[in-house]
Parts: structure tokens; sequence; C-alpha cells
């Protein structure tokens, strides 16, 4: 691939915010084009990044069709991601998609053969993988100080926490709730920590106890109408079997009773020479972590001081992908892998349907 920086475009400026600033901010690319229906939106984010009239859109396909695009991010409703995404690689461009990658499997694996067919890369945006306390877990795992990891709790819990925007509530256009949003984040976490392994079975259990209600909802008072549709889940829990033998629970809410505003995520990895624990409390980065071990027949307990000097997140991410895309190295957040959590999830959801455990035996190397 030659120097020239990757020309970018964005479809959906909500999130789409953050790959702005972070292809804004990166020597790789330039980006010349945005795309929202909201023009408010389109017009303020045009101005942030000095993006001109004629790169501005509210029709991704006219984007698509002239704006000459090397990468696009695709920052729909979930619903709307597989249609913008097939598009874009029948297009010849490049995608990166946020999270979840679909509602469907179906939907999903679509979104992979066309990236095959258009010998194009799929991407999708599992910022969290690039938080400076996560990369020393991953760092620890790869280490060995953990040993063999054999059970993982993950979860994202909120007190109040339901997103006010009403397409989150409606199964139509998210394809689910908490589950799907929050815990598709934890979930990559544990599944690129444990390195993909094999997934034999799954199980899931989903509620629905606050958002019909009105309770609990981001900007809403007690009291007042409930104006959209709420029949997702605003909470649930996973088991997942792997076929290494270790085994993840998985829990995610939008809102339940505890501590007020608490907004936690919480990863434990149990290994045979240590634990790992991650704590995020309210998005904070001031001491997440710790690591128990045993050392002279004693137990020890870790409390390491990160470095968070660097660019994170969405930024990270994208310089991530486009140093990968320009150097032709495998993608750090491919297709395969958001197939795979859908996969999951998708299995959760049918498990909690039909109360019962469902098999799987899916491996990330037959998806790609
Ligand atoms: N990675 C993360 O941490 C993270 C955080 C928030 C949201 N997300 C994901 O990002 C996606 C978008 O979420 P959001 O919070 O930005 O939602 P949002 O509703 O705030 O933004 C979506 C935008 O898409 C625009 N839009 C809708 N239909 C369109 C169309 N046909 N053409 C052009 N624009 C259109 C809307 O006008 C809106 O501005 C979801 O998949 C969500 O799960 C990821």
């Amino acid at each position: 691939m030659s120097d020239k920086p990757l020309r970018a475009g964005i479809i959906g400026l909500g999130i789409g915010a953050a790959h702005a600033k972070g292809y804004a901010g990166n020597h790789g690319a330039e980006l010349v084009a945005l795309c929202d229906l909201d023009e408010q939106r389109l017009r303020d984010l045009s101005r942030q990044y000095n993006v001109p009239d004629k790169g501005c859109y509210s029709d991704y396909r006219k984007m698509l069709a002239e704006a000459k695009l090397d990468i696009v991010s695709v920052c729909l409703p979930n619903s709307m991601h597989a249609e913008a995404a097939i598009a874009a690689l029948e297009a010849g461009t490049h995608v990166l998609c946020e999270k979840p990658m679909a509602p469907s499997v179906s939907q999903a694996r679509q979104m992979v053969d066309a990236a095959t067919k258009a010998n194009k890369q799929i991407m999708i945006a599992y910022n969290y993988r690039y938080r400076a306390d996560v990369q020393w877990i991953h760092r620890m795992i790869k280490s060995g100080q953990l040993g063999q990891i054999y059970h993982v709790h993950a979860m994202w819990r909120r007190e109040t926490g339901i997103p006010g925007s009403g397409w989150f509530g409606r199964k139509e256009m998210a394809g689910g709730g908490a589950l799907i949003d929050l815990g598709v984040h934890v979930l990559d976490l544990t599944m690129w920590l444990l390195n993909f392994p094999m997934v034999k079975t799954v199980s899931g259990d989903t509620h629905m106890v606050f958002g019909q209600r009105g309770l609990k909802t981001w900007g809403h008072r007690p009291g007042q109408p409930i104006e959209t549709v709420f029949d997702v889940d605003d909470g649930a829990v996973g088991f997942v079997r792997f076929g290494d033998s270790s085994n993840l629970v998985l829990e995610a809410t939008w809102a339940e009773h505890r501590q007020p505003q608490d907004d936690m995520i919480h990863i434990e990895l149990q290994g045979t020479e240590g634990t790992a624990v991650l704590n995020i409390a309210n998005y904070r980065k001031d001491d997440t972590l710790r690591m128990y071990k045993e050392m002279e027949g004693e137990p020890v307990t870790v409390i390491p001081t990160i470095r968070w000097d660097g660019p994170m997140g969405h930024e990270a991410l994208i310089i991530d992908t486009l140093a990968c895309l320009r150097n032709g190295l495998p993608m750090p957040t491919d297709g395969a892998q958001g197939l795979m959590a859908v996969h999951v999830l998708e299995a959760m959801y049918r498990s909690s349907h039909e109360g019962r455990e469902i098999e799987l035996n899916q491996g990330i190397d037959v998806l790609g």
C-alpha cells in the first residue's frame, strides 16, 4: 500500500464522533466524508474536523459512490450494520463496524462473506481491548503469569443505564438489550484474553424488569409517560463452556437495584498460577487492577501502577487498524471474531427462550 493517507469516512455520528477523533488525529488517515440523517450532528462534526461541505452526506450510498474512500466506519443502529457494511465492501471500501457486529448470525455471516468476496477487511470496534489496564492483563496472560485459565467471571452492570435513545430498547432496531449492548464488550474481552477457545455450549437467561415501566432510563424522570417501545432485555446472565475446559459466567445489566449511579465493568480471570481482576467503576482509570498469586507459600497481592500516557479506546483501535491495513498484517478485531461473538450471543438468547443449554461447538478457525 502507498504512503498516501487512507481516505476515511463515517456513517452515523453518535459514537461516530469517537471514530472521527481517531481518524483526524492519525497521520495515516484523512477524514474526508461524514454521513448522518441528523443535520445538526453532521454540521457540528464537519466543522470540528474541517470536513468540507462536499464531504457531508445524508445518503451513505451516495457517499460510498462519490467519496473514493479506503475505509469507512459504520456507526449506525445495530440492525443497519449489515446493509451499510455490505454496501461499503461492495464499493471496495474496508469497514470498521461498531459492535455488536449484527443482531443475528445470518447477517454477520453475510458481512464476512461480502468482505471475502470483495477482498476487503471487515473489523469490529472493540475499543475496550485498547485500555491500558486491559492491555496489561493481556500481557500477563501471554507471559504465563496466570498459568492455565480455568474460569472467567465477566460482567458489566449498571444501576441506571437504559439508553434514552429510543432505538436501543427496540428489538427490531437493536436485536437485543443489555446482553447484546454491554455483554458483547465483556464477552469479546474474555474471548480475546483467552485467545478464542472453541465454544462448546452456551446457556443464557434474560429478563425485562425496568425498561417497560420506564424506570432507570437515562434522561427519564419517574412519573413521565414512556414514549418509546421497550421490548428487549434489561439484564441477562450467561454461561459458556469452552473447549479447553475453561468456562465463563457473564452478566450484563442496564438497570438493577444497586449502589446509585454505579456502573461497573468487572472481569476476573482465575488461572492455575494467579488470578487477575479488573474493576472499572464508572469508566475510571485509577486503581482498576489486582493480581493475586502465591510466592514462597504465601498469598501475594500485586497492585500495578499503569501508565495511561498513550492513545486509548477508539483512537488506539484506529491507529492499530490503519497500521495493520497499511502493512498487510492480520486485522486485530477481524470479522471472524465479530461473528463468533454474535454466535454466542444468539445462542444465549435462544437458550433463554427455549430454557435449555445450546450446543454450539464453534471455533473461530472455521468462521473466517
Ligand atoms: N464501542 C462503543 O463503546 C460504543 C458506544 C456507543 C455505541 N456503540 C455502537 O454504535 C452504534 C451506534 O450507536 P450510537 O450510540 O452512536 O447511536 P445514535 O443513535 O446516537 O447514533 C446513530 C446515528 O445514526 C444516524 N442514522 C440513522 N439512520 C441513518 C441512515 N440511514 N443514514 C445515515 N445516518 C443514519 C442517526 O441519525 C444517528 O445520529 C451501535 O451499534 C452501538 O451499539 C458502540
